[in-house]
Formats: C-alpha cells, sequence, structure tokens
C-alpha cells in the first residue's frame, strides 16, 4: 500500500466551493446527524411541481429481519427530471449555454448543442414517442453509439415518464435480445451505424438480429425500431459498401427513421410529472448467478444525489468544461455523462470515438482542443496510454485541468502517479471515485480541494453515506483493518428494487449481512481512516472496469457441445486491470486444439460481447473440487498466475488434478 500523502494544491484549492477537510468533516458529519437540513440547499436547486412533505426526507428498511428492504425518498413530490435538465436551465438564462460539445471518431466530425436547442431536440422527440403511444412506464431499449441523439433520446423518456433501458452498443445480438425480452420494451433506440477508431460497428444490424431472437428465443416483440442516419454524415474511417443500406435489412413493419419521425414535432411537450419514487431508467449489471440483473433507479433521490456528487466531487464551478469518457452504455454514462452534469447546467464533451483513433494522443488532443477543467476516465485508459511514453501528452497545453477524476476498479499507484504528475502537472487533484450501478453516483471518493489523497485508495464517504467495514462473521471492523465493504443506511441514489425481482434484489445484497447493503467489494481502512476498494470478494470479474460474472462466462462455454465443464478465474492483467482465464474440461472423444480454442473465444464474444473475450481457453483434464464437489476456484486462480503453492490443499477430493493442470497451463 503506497502510503504517500498528497494534498490539494492552490490551484485547485483556490477556485473551490468546498476548500477544507474541516469543512468536509462538519457537511458529512451533518448529512448523517440531520440529513433533512443537509440536503435542503440542493432540493431547494430542484423545480419540484409539488414540494416534498416536509419532515419526511427519507425512510427505509435496511433490515431483512425486519421485513421487505425499501428505500423512500422525498415522498409526496412531484417532479420531472428532464424539466429540471433543461426546463429549469433554459428559464435561468442557461439557453444559449454549450450543454455538449461533441467530438466524433473523427477529429473533423464536431458539433455543438445548446441548452435551448437541446430542449427543442427532446420534446420533438418526446412527442414522437408519444405519438407511437408511448407513455409513463413503457419500457425504451437504446442501443446506440455516443451520439447526440443518444442523450436526446434518454431525456425524452425521461420527460413523458418512460423507463429507458440502455444497452452498451458493444454486447452482442444474444445479450441485447435477452435484456430487451426481460423489460419487455417497446421501442428499439439506434443508429445504422457508428466508428470505433477504424472499426465500424454495425449496429442496426446487431438490432435486426436481436429483435429476431427476441421473437424466436422469449416471444418477445420489440414492435417499432427507431434508426438514427449516423453513418452518412460522418468522415468514413475505414471501408464501406457503396450503398449504405447493404449493412441492414430495412423491415418497413418495424423499422422507422429518426429523422422522419422528428419531422414535423413540435417543441413544445409537456411534461409528465413523476412521483419522487416513480422509475426513471433501469440498467443491466451482471449478476454472479443466472440472468442479467436489472438495477432500478427511481426519480427524485437520484436526481438529488447526481446533482450534488456532481457539485461536490468534479467541484464545479459554472463556466467549467468537464469531459467524462465513459460510454452511456455504462452507469458512469448515465450519471456522468448526461444527468448530473445538465442538472447542474455544466458544459460537456461526448466523445464518440477512441483514446487511439488517429493517434495515441487523442484524449490529450481533445482536452487541449475544448479547455477541458475536469477530466474523469478508467484506470484501463490510463494504463493502455501510459505505455505510450510522455511525448503525447506534453505535446498538448492542458493547464485547464483542475480535476482529474476516476473509476471503474482500484487504480493501481503507478498509473495514479503518471496521471497526477504528467497529466495533471502535479497541481490536479485526483477523485478515484467508487460506486456501483447500483449506488446511482460515487460513494466513496476524494473530494478535490477538502480531502488528502493516496494513489490507489478511494478515500472518503460522500455526504449521507455510511460505510462499515464487516469481517466474515458481519463483526464490525473498528479503527484499521480489512473486510467486506458495506452501507448501514441507504443514501438518496441507491437502487430500489431489480426490475421485477424484488426478492433477487434483497437476496444479492442484504441477505449476507442483515443491515447492511452488501457491496460485494473488498476494503480496507487505514491509519488515517481512509478506505481503499481492494476489488471484488464474489465471483465477478472486472475487465477493463467492465463488470461480470465468472458463471455467465462459463454457461457460454458450457454451450459447446465438446465442453463437459468450464471455470473462469481473474487474472491480473496490465491494460485490462484483469483478464479472463477459463479452464475447460471436455466430453469423451472431444480433442482440445487450436480450433476449439478460437471457437470457444468467438463463441464468447458472440454471446456476450467483444469486450468479453478471454485471453486463454487452458484444456483442463480435470477440475479441483472438493468431497461435495465445489470447484476450488482458489487453486484456480494459482495456476492461472503460474504459482506452485496452492495453499491449503487438504479439502481437494482428488490432488492429482492439479498435476495435470500445471501441465497444461499456459505461459
Ligand atoms: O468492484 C468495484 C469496481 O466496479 C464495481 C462496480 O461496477 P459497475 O456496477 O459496472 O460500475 C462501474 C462504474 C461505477 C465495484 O463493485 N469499482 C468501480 N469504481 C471503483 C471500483 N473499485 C475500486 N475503486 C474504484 N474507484
Amino acid at each position: 500500500m503506497a502510503n504517500e500523502i498528497y494534498l490539494p494544491t492552490d490551484h485547485v484549492v483556490d477556485r473551490s466551493r468546498l476548500p477544507s477537510f474541516e469543512q468536509y468533516q462538519d457537511m458529512h458529519k451533518q448529512s448523517l446527524d440531520e440529513p433533512q437540513q443537509f440536503w435542503a440547499d440542493i432540493v431547494n436547486d430542484i423545480h419540484w411541481q409539488t414540494p416534498p412533505e416536509s419532515g419526511n426526507f427519507m425512510t427505509y428498511n435496511f433490515d431483512i429481519t425486519k421485513g421487505k428492504i425499501f428505500v423512500k425518498c422525498l415522498e409526496g413530490s412531484l417532479t420531472n427530471v428532464c424539466f429540471n435538465v433543461l426546463d429549469k436551465n433554459v428559464r435561468n438564462g442557461y439557453g444559449d449555454k454549450i450543454a455538449f460539445y461533441w467530438e466524433g471518431n473523427h477529429p473533423e466530425d464536431y458539433s455543438r448543442v445548446t441548452y435551448a436547442k437541446l430542449y427543442d431536440l427532446v420534446c420533438q422527440f418526446g412527442n414522437a414517442l408519444r405519438d407511437r403511444n408511448i407513455g409513463k412506464g413503457d419500457r425504451v431499449a437504446i442501443y446506440m453509439p455516443m451520439i447526440l441523439e443518444t442523450v436526446v433520446c434518454m431525456l425524452a423518456c425521461a420527460r413523458i415518464g418512460a423507463i429507458h433501458s440502455v444497452v452498451f452498443a458493444g454486447f452482442s445480438s444474444d445479450s441485447l435480445a435477452e435484456r430487451m425480452s426481460d423489460c419487455k420494451a417497446k421501442v428499439l433506440v439506434t443508429a445504422d451505424g457508428g466508428w470505433r477508431g477504424t472499426k465500424l460497428l454495425t449496429l442496426k444490424d446487431t438490432c435486426d438480429e436481436a429483435i429476431q431472437k427476441a421473437k424466436e428465443k422469449y416471444n418477445h416483440e420489440v414492435k417499432t425500431c427507431i434508426v438514427v442516419a449516423h453513418l452518412e454524415r460522418v468522415t468514413a474511417c475505414g471501408k464501406l459498401p457503396h450503398d449504405l443500406r447493404d449493412l441492414y435489412k430495412w423491415n418497413q413493419d418495424v423499422d422507422v427513421w429518426w429523422h422522419e419521425m422528428m419531422e414535423g414535432q413540435s417543441n413544445i411537450c409537456p411534461p409528465e410529472w413523476m412521483q419522487a419514487e416513480d422509475p426513471l431508467f433501469m440498467l443491466y449489471t451482471s449478476g454472479s448467478t443466472g440472468k442479467p440483473k436489472g438495477v432500478l433507479h427511481t426519480t427524485a433521490g437520484y436526481l438529488l444525489y447526481a446533482k450534488a456528487t456532481f457539485r461536490y466531487v468534479f467541484d464545479h464551478r459554472d463556466k467549467d468544461i468537464y469531459w467524462c469518457t465513459a460510454d452511456v452504455g455504462w452507469i458512469t454514462g448515465h450519471t456522468y455523462v448526461v444527468y448530473a452534469p445538465l442538472a447542474n447546467g455544466a458544459t460537456c464533451v461526448m466523445f464518440e470515438g477512441t483514446p487511439f483513433y488517429p493517434d495515441n494522443d487523442r484524449y490529450w488532443a481533445i482536452i487541449e482542443k475544448y479547455k477541458v477543467t475536469q477530466f474523469y476516465t478508467a484506470p484501463t485508459a490510463i494504463r493502455a496510454l501510459m505505455k505510450f511514453g510522455d511525448s503525447h501528452v506534453k505535446k498538448h497545453n492542458m493547464s485547464t485541468l483542475r480535476v482529474l477524476a476516476s473509476v471503474g476498479e482500484p487504480i493501481n499507484p503507478e498509473a495514479w502517479l503518471w496521471y497526477y504528475k504528467l497529466v495533471g502537472s502535479n497541481r490536479c487533484s485526483i477523485a478515484d471515485t467508487f460506486w456501483q450501478t447500483e449506488t446511482g453516483g460515487h460513494v466513496i471518493t476524494s473530494i478535490p480541494a477538502a480531502t488528502p489523497m493516496k494513489p490507489g485508495c478511494a478515500g472518503y464517504p460522500f455526504f449521507g453515506v455510511d460505510p462499515v467495514i464487516l469481517d466474515n462473521d458481519g463483526q464490525v471492523v473498528t479503527g484499521v483493518g480489512e473486510g467486506y465493504l458495506t452501507f448501514k443506511r441507504p443514501w438518496p441514489g441507491i437502487m430500489r428494487t431489480l426490475y421485477g425481482d424484488h426478492d433477487r434484489f434483497q437476496d444479492v445484497y442484504f441477505k449476507r449481512f442483515p443491515g447492511y447493503y452488501c457491496t460485494g467489494d473488498g476494503a480496507k481502512r487505514d491509519e488515517d481512516g481512509m478506505i481503499w476498494v481492494t476489488g471484488r470478494i464474489d465471483d465477478m470479474l472486472n475487465v477493463s472496469g467492465h463488470l461480470m460474472s465468472t458463471s455467465e462466462v462459463e454457461s457460454v462455454l458450457t454451450e459447446d457441445s465438446r465442453v463437459s465443464e468450464a471455470a473462469v478465474v481473474a487474472k491480473p492483467h496490465k491494460v485490462k486491470g484483469e483478464s479472463l482465464y477459463c479452464f475447460v474440461s471436455l466430453n469423451e472423444g472431444a480433442t482440445y486444439n487450436a480450433e476449439l480454442v478460437d471457437a470457444l473465444k468467438r463463441r464468447v464474444r458472440d454471446r456476450i460481447g467483444a469486450f468479453a473475450a478471454p485471453d486463454v481457453i487452458q484444456f483442463a483434464p480435470g477440475m479441483p473440487k472438493t468431497r461435495s464437489g465445489k470447484i476450488m476456484r482458489r487453486v484456480l486462480r494459482k495456476i492461472a498466475l503460474g504459482e506452485s503453492d496452492f495453499g491449503d490443499i487438504s479439502t481437494l477430493a482428488d490432488p492429482s488434478v492439479l498435476d495435470e493442470l500445471v501441465k497444461h497451463r499456459s505461459t
């Protein structure tokens, strides 16, 4: 554990709204002792069609032994998230302020949209959806590249009370079909395609397949597919067919062009006034067993929490230019590309491309071009960029930067220091933001001008957050120590349920330690009271910041009729953080060879998505199992790591399998 302390510099403190540690501590204390008073400032900065009942900030039950788990925040109020992020800003005189600078995959493709223009587009698209009979509570699936229409679509859903379910556009048609069917989406919104570097994403084609699979496999019919014509308006960065229509089939009964739907639509679209606990959106995240979990976020608490975390964690000021590189298909893209910045009237950069195109300095070039003040990215991107040396960073003027932030996995000290010293010129603060799809917003983080920083350490609880470290027996670890990271009470932005499966919600998060929300991550508290998140302690893998379950990948591998059993473990990877190392046992007569390895890797890509592709498929003549038949993953992890000290293997049913596994180990 690198224990070097870095303090915020004057560069950050001088412009801060929260410039001291004492102030952070006082505010944190008040947020726990007097939540109503603490949140009042931000609550009053939200438009309420009907104000919340006073004295009723939050009600909840976090203890499963006392009954059903629930969380309610600002009950009795009526509001609309879209109204707050658009109408309110326009009314406050921000109409001409840029909401987004859009930067395409190719540097020659860029545009911008003001708050007033975004408002018009959202109202028009809201009306177009209403024309198709989409309204409050309906689910809208979104499978889009990083383009402005994606934001328009999400906000239009919020405006009319529809629940959006964005599926990351790197997911396969199977994954999309499963997610659309699970939430019974009425509509799917996509684009004809998009570019990532020189790679063409044939999104519409994937959607066609997904719609077909949803029908065949899940008996769910998606009646409308709305398509943005994106490819024709941007520079081709690779090969394209002469006629773009060759990229997909057009189904007259289902497909409709975005621009045709927008034609003639009015820019007046009355918002649907939503109850505080009405759903805002759902977002699927991997579960350690079975199908993906549809994490559900609701209206008032999410808005409040998104607004507050953005204000303090990025230390946002009016003239700032903020850039979060996350894709909108993940929770970071929801909260910190769309809702939180807009709720603060911020000007954001939205980027369609990759850090490596047309050159490996693209991120730094964009920071220089737009004079970015806050930059939010993932450790995997930082590590990938470090590899190209310092010169790419040095050739750009990035003196506008004040806050650098990180999310997705623990950031290794080496990457932290490179980010701090080179990108931040030893004077920007780094906010290592720990949170989850489920938490809605940051929960453990540094506050740029207020809290000390240590490379690799997430730091301190955000306001309203009460972290507790528990040991294996559920005993509270006080002071210095390590254990499970849990939370003793809810904060406004926490998920409310898993869509359509409240029992699973309770089982997954509240059963292990009654009275606590269990994150599934390990954490240690150091002698300065700072919290280090050490990584997952369940059967989850974190590849390039994308969470996936070992069992999800295992079940795809065993779909191949040659595979009798599969076990997947995480192996540390220099850039991705973790990579997938898979062990497969084969059925009688099947042969382990390069063709099988290729076929299995392809299968995982096709069924889940390219980002889930395994690095290694190792032949396992037998699996190391306990006498009760449970695979000892701990042992497999050691094999993957190339270690030969397997620790206590006394419970292993047949120790001889270890020699075989070592023999077949991939080097
Ligand atoms: O293991 C933690 C890791 O990512 C998980 C949440 O993944 P997801 O729901 O996909 O959301 C990612 C973006 C918020 C966590 O359980 N994680 C995320 N941020 C950090 C982190 N681990 C350590 N430090 C972080 N800053």
